[in-house]
Formats: C-alpha cells, structure tokens, sequence
C-alpha cells in the first residue's frame, strides 16, 4: 500500500494481544448463518457442455448470477493448472519474511508482496498479506514482481493465468446467452482483457473474532475467479442481511460476479459485498483472480438490455478512466460504484 504497515505473518509470531488497528467492533453484532444447506450455488462446467444437462445448468448459472451474484465452479477442467497454483503459493509464502520482502510493494502501488492498500494513518487493517502481480495483458508485466522460488512458480503463473483467462472468456459466453445476448457481446470487450492475481494469506489469530482478514467489499471488476488452497473456510458473502459462510470444494473455483458486469447487465447479475474471517488456529491462504475489460470497454448498462429492460438503471461513464485491473484491492465500498441504484 501506500503508508507502509507491518507483515501480519511477523506480527501474528510476535504479539499475543491484537494491535487496536486490527481490531474491528463494528463487525462484533454482524449476524453469520449457522445454517450450512443455506449455501452458494454450484455449477457443474461439464453438465454445461454437456447436451442433455446443459438447459438445466445453464437455468442454474444464471439464477446463481441474479441472485447470488456468487457460485461454485465444479468438473471446470483446469485441475491442473489449479493444483499447481496451490502447491507454489503455498512454498512462495513458506519462505522467511525477508526473502519475500525482496518483492516489497513499492510506494503508491499494490504489487508486489505487502498488505491491501492503505490510505490513513489512523485506517483500521485487515488481518492478512499479499502478494500482487498484474498478468494480463502480457505488456503490463513488471518481471521484477514475478517469484524466483518456487523455480516452478513462474510457469505455473503462465499455465494459471491462461487457464483463469479461457475459463473466465467461457463463462462470460456462457452468461451473455443466459442474458439473451450475443457471446461477443461481452467477450468482444475482453479481447485485451486485463487480469491481475492477488494471492491472499491469512495467519491464524488468536482473538480471531476481533479481527477481518478481508474488510466487507465489493469487487470493481468484471469477473473473479477464487481458489482456495487448503480447507481453512473463511470467505463469507452477503445475503438476507447476514453473511453466509463458503464452504469451498476442494479443486472447484469460487467466482462472483463484479461490479462492472453487473453494470452491463442493467441490474440483473450482482455484485456482492464479502469478506474474509480468519482462523484462530490454522492459516488460510487463497487466490484471487480479476478480470477486467480492454481499456475502451463502455462502463455502461449494455445498450440492448436497456432497450430490452426500457430503462437504463445506471448511468453511463465517459471512459477516461482506466478499466484495468492495477487497482491493489480491487475492491469498492458497494455504493460508490458507478451505479445509481
Ligand atoms: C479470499 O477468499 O481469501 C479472498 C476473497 C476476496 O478476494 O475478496
Ligand atoms: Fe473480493
């Protein structure tokens, strides 16, 4: 970030109270559901490609869009890539605090390894660290971020990237003919697609219900694609005014929907508030992968939803501004996207 702040992986080895930055009451009265069948949605890829089950799981992708705006992604055919990620993140963050500060975010910006962006002095913190690296398109990659250990790491960085890339480009297809759209109506905008991989890990806390290991966000971007590296649950999302644990399945996908897409489809997919909470005993390591629009891409309902829909219920953004995923935390406060609804 931009105001330096201490590793939590040092700082959960050394203390053994909380620091008050860590320390969040305003989520002590948060209601969390105890009900465990009350769970995102799963969607089977191959049931998808697949004649004969594709109408019925293709009804259940976009409900899970409307009304979760998050789902599972099983049978998705990059277990490999995913398995490999896991093995390599998990070595990369292994290593002693000072061979990873050899890719120490530097200042005003979010790559690299060190925490979520930080704007004040007195800003409370989140209980994890980072670790940033921009992927796509190629032409943005500053190497000097990109791991030396594991010797693997870089490729798997390549097969990973790639694979999150198709995988992403396929459900987008998917989805706009769930909208009633052309495929190339929202791929056509990812052609330059922007991708950037933040890899999460959250140390165990002992006063782990004092402490976020992700504050409450939104993601700004158009599609993210989630694994988790281990089975330390701790992602939670938003609904019916409580937050709903995520029960991963090992070797599946997480994603949810941002809010640029949501945008583009008038209202009808959403992008939902979440957040992470730790572990008091076990650390919980993740990857996170956002995906965004070439540069020009409209900021926008689509022009034949709106037409579609009668109404538009966003406003259209002039786009000077800048679509792709270099933002560290990706992440808004939910009201203050470009929405106005
Ligand atoms: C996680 O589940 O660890 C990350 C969630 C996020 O990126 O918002
Ligand atoms: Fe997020």
């Amino acid at each position: 970030g931009s105001l330096p702040v201490p590793s939590v992986q040092d700082l959960s080895a050394k203390v053994e109270d909380v620091p008050d930055r860590y320390v969040r009451p305003e989520f002590e009265s948060e209601l969390v559901c105890t009900d465990a069948t009350f769970e995102i949605p799963v969607v089977d890829l191959s049931r998808i490609l697949d004649e004969e089950s594709r109408r019925e799981e293709m009804a259940k992708l976009h409900k899970a869009c409307e009304e979760w705006g998050f789902f599972q992604l099983i049978n998705h055919g990059s277990e490999e890539a995913v398995g490999r990620m896991k093995n390599d993140v998990e070595e990369f963050f292994k290593q002693p605090l000072e061979a990873k500060k050899a890719y120490a975010q530097k200042p005003n910006s979010a790559e690299g390894y060190g925490q979520a962006f930080v704007v004040s002095e007195d800003q409370k913190l989140d209980w994890g660290d980072m670790y940033f690296v921009r992927s796509l398109p190629a032409r943005v990659r500053n190497m000097s971020f990109w791991p030396e250990y594991p010797t693997t790491f870089k490729e798997t960085l390549e097969i990973y990237s790639s694979a999150v890339k198709g995988l992403s480009l396929q459900l987008l297809a998917l989805m706009a003919e769930n909208l009633g759209l052309e495929a190339e109506q929202l791929t056509s905008m990812f052609e330059d697609i922007s991708q950037a991989l933040r890899m999460n890990y959250y140390p165990p806390c002992p006063q782990a219900d004092k402490v976020v290991g992700i504050s409450p966000h939104s993601d700004a971007t158009g599609l993210t694609l989630l694994i988790q590296t281990n089975n330390v649950q701790g992602l939670q999302v938003r609904k019916n005014g409580m937050w709903i644990p995520v029960n991963a399945i090992p070797g599946g996908f997480i994603i949810n929907i941002g809010d640029l897409l949501e945008v583009w489809s008038n209202g009808k997919y959403k992008s939902i508030e979440h957040r992470v909470v730790v572990n008091p005993n076990k650390e919980r390591l993740s990857v996170a992968g956002f995906h965004g629009p070439n540069e020009d891409a409209i900021i926008g309902p689509l022009p034949d939803l709106v037409k579609k829909d009668g109404a538009a219920n966003y406003k259209s953004l002039d786009t000077e501004c800048n679509n792709s995923v270099s933002d560290p935390s990706l992440i808004s406060n939910g009201s203050e996207t470009v929405g106005n609804n």
